[in-house]
């Protein structure tokens, strides 16, 4: 048994037994167990909430490196993040705990989508004509349609806790900067968002979802920043990137002693909040005698496929389970395939601390793909370290492959995933595929982290094939490595 305390209150169990009885591809016997061997997916009511979120990092063998000071090239102190975040989050960034309690409140308001059903896609092995098992954990759920709100909520609550009224942000795919939207509207805090601007255009109505949520949206480069005023003078037409979008944000939070700072991924704190994902899957997969060989999720900042692949990886360190961990990034933008692992900046101007992580360097503006969320020239440090230790594996996948998989899946199991995790459901395919000319029965585990009900104009282009895979240029990534700090480290 895993040793994070799980619960069923009486108020889990009453929503569980409603619950129970909506979705017909969700069958739990009368105790609630899920029985193995059927049909069935484990249930939303087979298991409770976690209480505490998992830190990895309590387990490696060998401890990250640490951030580093962006003038001084010195390992940062709490005080030097104090302007952007408040210092219960500062604290988790920096814990070695193996286990952090997750406040009554923010459980609480979890219960408003989780625990998230795990669905095995019995319709999508049939259509492969495969003998794998594919299982996928689904965050769309949630309010704002992918697993963004795990870490908002916990963010915004310890921002309110210690008295934040404003909290700015950046937003790739629209999904964090709903999610924060969606928290702030909680507890009250005013909410700042900079869209990068392909996304912006792309997808008006993500836009929509955080104004009704209360919150100011401006694309991203914006004339609102210095920051953003720079790029547009050098590119007036810049597409943006999650890198410009972020100097935007944490200029604006560095400036006002009054606002603070969120981001939605990359760093230790979000990635740990992201694993009530695995340690609820965990429980799932165990009520239904299953257990992974392959766990597969995407890459943007890396917080999904941490949340879901890192209390597994856990179970692997004791020896327990012994699965292959795979990442999927876009082949525009492919920073752990490609990309070198050194100390850069996490935003384009500089303003970050230092992280060693794999980067494409600041710089590089990713085409414009799709798949807004996954626009980041970095990985996250923590990924990137699980990925030098050779505790996990990574792919690069064009996004027209991506999006020829996610039709499949839509006409199998009816779900229409962000374009996101057409990356992680492109990979499950090429492994039941794979299975199929073995003959391997192998248990697949993929993360469809969010639904594309505001990406259908992704759709629409795949749809009339004229959709094409943006190359991934060299030179460009030359010049852009040519800038990242020359540390030696
Ligand atoms: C639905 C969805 N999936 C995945 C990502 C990528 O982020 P991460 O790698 O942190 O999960 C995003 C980012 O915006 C997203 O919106």
């Amino acid at each position: 048994m895993l040793a994070v305390p799980f619960s069923t209150s009486g108020e889990e169990l009453l929503r569980s037994s409603v619950l129970k009885t909506k979705p017909t591809h969700v069958k739990v016997s009368s105790g609630y167990r899920a029985r193995a061997g059927t049909s069935l997916s484990a249930g939303l009511g087979t298991v409770g909430i976690p209480h505490q979120w998992y830190n990895l990092i309590a387990d490696l063998p060998v401890k990250p490196p640490p951030p580093l000071h962006p003038k001084t090239f010195e390992p940062v102190k709490p005080e030097d993040l104090s302007p952007l975040f408040p210092d219960e989050l500062i604290k988790q960034e920096a814990s070695n705990d193996r286990f952090i309690d997750i406040p009554e409140e923010v459980r609480d308001i979890y219960q408003l989508w989780r625990p998230t059903p795990l669905i095995r896609a019995k319709r999508l092995e049939k259509l492969l004509d495969t003998p794998a098992r594919i299982y996928y954990k689904y965050e769309g759920v949630s309010p704002a349609g992918s697993h963004k709100p795990n870490s908002a909520v916990p963010q915004v609550w310890y921002n309110a806790q210690e008295g934040v009224k404003n909290i700015v942000t950046e937003t790739g795919a629209g999904q964090w900067g709903s999610a924060l939207a969606f928290a702030c509207s909680l507890f009250g805090v005013n909410c700042e968002v900079w869209q990068v601007r392909a996304s912006f255009d792309q997808k008006p109505y993500r836009k929509l979802m955080m104004q009704t949520w209360g919150a100011k949206v401006h694309p991203s480069p914006s004339n609102a920043t210095d920051s953003g005023r720079r790029i547009l003078q050098m590119d007036p037409q810049s597409p943006g990137s999650l890198g410009i979008a972020i100097s935007e944000a944490v200029e604006v939070a560095a400036k006002n002693a009054d606002t603070k700072y969120c981001l939605g991924s990359v760093l230790n704190h979000v990635l740990l909040h992201q694993t009530v994902i695995g340690e609820e899957c965990i429980k799932q997969m165990e009520a239904i005698g299953e257990s992974p060989d392959v766990i597969i999720g995407c890459t943007g900042g890396g917080s999904n496929f941490a949340g879901l692949s890192f209390p597994f990886i856990r179970e692997k360190l004791k020896g327990k389970i012994n699965p292959l961990i795979r990442a999927v990034e876009p082949a525009a933008c492919p920073s752990l395939t490609r990309g070198v692992y050194a100390y850069d900046y996490g935003d384009t101007a500089g303003f970050t601390p230092l992280m060693k992580m794999h980067t494409l360097g600041h710089n590089f503006v990713p085409d414009p793909i799709h798949a807004g969320g996954l626009r980041y020239h970095g990985m996250a440090p923590l990924i990137s370290h699980v990925y030098e230790l050779g505790f996990m594996e990574a792919l690069a996948i064009p996004q027209t492959e991506c999006f020829e998989g996610a039709i499949k899946f839509a006409r199998s199991e009816g779900l229409i995933p962000a374009p996101e995790p057409t990356h992680a459901i492109a990979a499950t395919i090429r492994e039941a595929l794979h299975c199929r000319e073995t003959g391997e029965p192998k248990v697949i585990l993929t993360a469809m982290c969010g639904h594309g009900h505001f990406d259908l104009p992704a759709y629409e282009k795949f749809l009339e094939g004229s959709m094409v895979d943006l190359s991934f240029s060299e030179e460009k990534i030359h010049a852009s490595l040519a800038n990242i700090p020359q540390l030696v480290h």
